[in-house]
């Protein structure tokens, strides 16, 4: 299979203007031109040297984290289901989102309104099989509707650490057997699944953990991660990866980084 195309949406009006995880503070915001060289340089090195398909999403003013797109929803075979933010904050992008998809001839669907859903931010796949992270930011009913939708099998993993809100933060697959991991972002019930079913598990230091090591964006066997996490590249050097780093630091002080820049679609 061809690999999947990616959505994105340039850093227009981003910004750090509220607070909505512990790695954001309105009196750290983002540098604009400084973003602006990072998303492009991720970009470029996307399509230019990876050749990727990438489409982009119009930006909207007073939507600053619109940048952060892997949390529109979910993509599964021309079905897109659409986030429900778990902050005010963000819930006005979804109608941007959904309006996207509806263009571009996807099904929608949508959760019911008390279940919080973050989209490719909490659920990943794993060849067939879904991952899904809740807590800070989706809950776990809201991944059992997802699944249902996708007749995906899945196991939710409950998130326990503020810094590691979101499930791409702290887990990234790399093929069907192999992971980027931080466990101790996981409950420990969670850190047992991981262990148990993902047969090579690539335990990622904290101190790269806290730099987004795991917010790693992969197509096939090249991989772009954020700078400043030498060990986790050297293993993924080992096991046969191409490894891109870059700087995403104007990101990270909203609190993401590589993945959360975009979404498979
Ligand atoms: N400031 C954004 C938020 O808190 C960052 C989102 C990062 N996205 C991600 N997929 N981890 O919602």
């Amino acid at each position: 299979m061809s690999d999947p195309a990616l959505l994105m949406c340039p850093p227009d009006y981003y910004d750090v203007i509220y607070e909505i995880n512990p790695w954001m503070s309105v009196r750290r915001q983002a540098d604009h031109k400084k973003a602006v060289r990072q998303w492009t340089d991720f970009h470029n090195l996307l399509v230019k040297t990876l050749k990727a398909k990438v489409e982009l999403l119009q930006a909207q003013r007073g939507l600053p984290d619109m940048v952060f797109t892997a949390n529109a929803g979910l993509v599964h075979k021309k079905t897109f289901v659409r986030s429900n933010f778990r902050h005010k904050e963000r819930k006005g992008e979804e109608v941007f989102y959904e309006a996207w998809f509806r263009k571009k001839g996807y099904r929608i669907k949508t959760i019911p309104k008390p279940f919080a859903f973050e989209g490719e931010g909490d659920a990943l796949f794993m060849g067939k099989f879904l991952y899904t992270g809740y807590h800070f930011r989706s809950d776990i009913e809201a991944h059992d509707l997802v699944s249902g939708y996708f007749k995906a099998a899945y196991d939710g993993l409950e998130l326990q650490d503020a810094y590691f809100y979101h499930l791409d933060t702290c887990f990234a697959p790399l093929d069907e057997e192999s992971a980027l991991v931080y466990l101790p972002a996981f409950d420990p019930y969670a850190q047992l699944i991981l262990i148990e079913n993902i047969p090579n598990l690539l335990k990622v230091a904290e101190d790269e953990a806290r730099r987004f090591a795991c917010n790693a964006v992969v197509i096939g066997k090249k991989i772009v991660m954020p700078e400043g996490c030498p060990k986790t590249a050297k293993e993924l050097e080992k096991r046969g990866f191409d490894v891109y780093s870059l700087d995403f630091s104007e990101f990270i002080k909203a609190g993401g980084a590589a993945k959360c820049l975009v979404l498979k679609i």
